[in-house]
């Protein structure tokens, strides 16, 4: 057992060594029920750093998984907030509902508030129930799209159509795409930069297995006058027949982006053009210009799904790390038995240039916890809904109105890529 291990778990929870790295990855192979190719082991392994790996062992057996990632995560207002990005989560199926999941959580927690680094930590869910227990909140929503082929359902945007469209290999074209990446990267919460080739090769990995019979990754890219690319899209397609002799591949779009409308509209009209198809998939924010372009938006069938859940690892870090839509001066009380240090009164004073939040002993206006605190995050739900739902109380009359209207975002958040 290493010196960091956790010493209080029942099961010891300790960051890997390089000799375990095969164990760990058997075990993730058997937590998703998946046998993926070892090239995509190796990716996320070199990915992960090794001391930010937990494992849970029973005597030498290695019986747990988690990692995380660090991410600058955008957040409302344009800034930005250090985020864990938590991953890797399994339990052995001999050695579930004895407390390892919370071990492993506890460990995680622990970390980022005695190092000050994450203030927050997001991760996606298998099931949905699993993480609340532990204050994460369900923060962002996307909406998957199918849509029936036909570029005729777009509206014209002025300007779509003066870009020259190119067809790329994903990986030669990887450093324009990423331009166009970060040139909106801090336009909409939730979104996360892509550092590093590890993170290029998981952008741009196209193993079999995971391709669920589509093609290879395709590229295409719009480029305005002067050669400077202004959009891009990584999309697959599914040959497909619904009878002998009639096509009707899929498409499954990756990534679409586009520095403006224009741009953006112009590689929609493309993926919605793609001959031998009829229909093409995405998943896109809740508010994505998309949905207003669509003439007839019934022949689109939008399924709402969950995607982030947000915790706040240090309340008055992560508060402060954000802008507010309009000025908030407003003191939480925060009960959060998982993370003690949270629990007592904050006030948050903040506007669209900045905010402090300290610890108080002001009079609460606001009572509620970790998961509604997380929920309201990124903006994309209200602390004014989840108060009508009855998850906060209001002790300030008015209070809620106004800490709703700071928090909530004009911009839907979403999370840009699985993790
Ligand atoms: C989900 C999983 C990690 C839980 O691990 P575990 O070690 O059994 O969890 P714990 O024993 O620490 O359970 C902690 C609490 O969470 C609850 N819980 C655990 N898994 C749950 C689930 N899937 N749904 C609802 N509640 C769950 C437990 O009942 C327990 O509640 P209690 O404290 O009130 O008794 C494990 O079952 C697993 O590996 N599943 C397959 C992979 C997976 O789903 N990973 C999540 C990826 S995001």
């Amino acid at each position: 057992m290493s010196s960091d291990a956790t010493p209080h778990a029942a099961h010891p929870v300790r960051p890997i060594t390089d000799d375990e790295v095969e164990a760990f990855t058997a075990q993730l192979d058997l937590g998703y029920h998946e046998n993926p190719p070892q090239e995509a082991h190796d990716l996320w392994m070199r990915l992960l750093p090794r001391e930010r790996t937990i494992a849970a062992f029973d005597g030498e057996e290695l019986v747990g998984t988690g990692g995380e990632f660090a991410f600058r995560m955008t957040v409302p207002g344009g800034a930005a907030v250090d985020a864990a990005g938590v991953s890797v989560i399994t339990v052995k199926a001999t050695h579930r509902r004895r407390g390892i999941l919370t071990a492993m959580m506890r460990h995680q927690m622990d970390g980022w508030h005695e190092r000050r680094d994450a203030s927050v930590a997001v991760l996606q869910a298998s099931e949905p129930a699993i993480y609340g227990r532990f204050g994460y909140g369900l923060g962002t929503q996307q909406l998957a799209l199918t849509i029936p082929r036909g570029a005729e359902a777009l509206a014209a945007v002025p300007g779509s159509e003066k870009f020259r469209l190119r067809m790329t290999d994903p990986l030669q074209a990887y450093d324009r795409c990423q331009e166009v990446h970060e040139a909106i990267l801090l336009s909409r919460p939730g979104m996360l930069p892509r550092v590093g080739d590890g993170w290029r090769d998981a952008a741009l990995a196209d193993h079999e297995f995971a391709r669920e019979g589509a093609g290879p990754l395709r590229c295409v890219l719009a480029e305005d006058a002067s050669g400077t690319t202004v959009g891009f899209a990584r999309y697959r397609v599914k040959d497909d027949h619904d009878i002998p002799g009639r096509p009707s591949g899929k498409v499954r779009v990756q990534e679409v982006y586009g520095r403006d409308l224009a741009s953006y509209a112009a590689m929609w009209r493309f993926l919605l053009e793609i001959d031998l198809v009829s229909e093409v998939r995405a998943a896109v924010p809740t508010d994505d210009p998309l949905m207003f372009l669509l003439a007839d938006t019934r022949q689109v069938v939008p399924r709402l799904e969950d995607s982030m859940y947000v915790r706040l690892v240090d309340v008055d870090r992560a508060l402060a790390a954000r802008r507010y839509a309009t000025a908030v001066d407003v003191v939480f009380e925060v009960s959060d038995a998982f993370c003690p240090w949270n629990t007592g009164r904050w006030r948050l004073s903040g506007d669209a240039d900045g905010a402090v939040c300290e610890r108080t002993t002001a009079p609460a206006d606001l009572v509620l916890g970790p998961r509604e605190l997380g929920a309201a995050y990124l903006g994309g739900f209200s602390l004014g809904a989840l108060g009508r739902a009855g998850r906060i109380e209001e002790l300030r009359p008015g209070a809620l109105a106004e800490a709703s209207r700071a928090l909530v975002s004009d911009v839907a958040p979403w999370l840009p890529f699985g993790f």
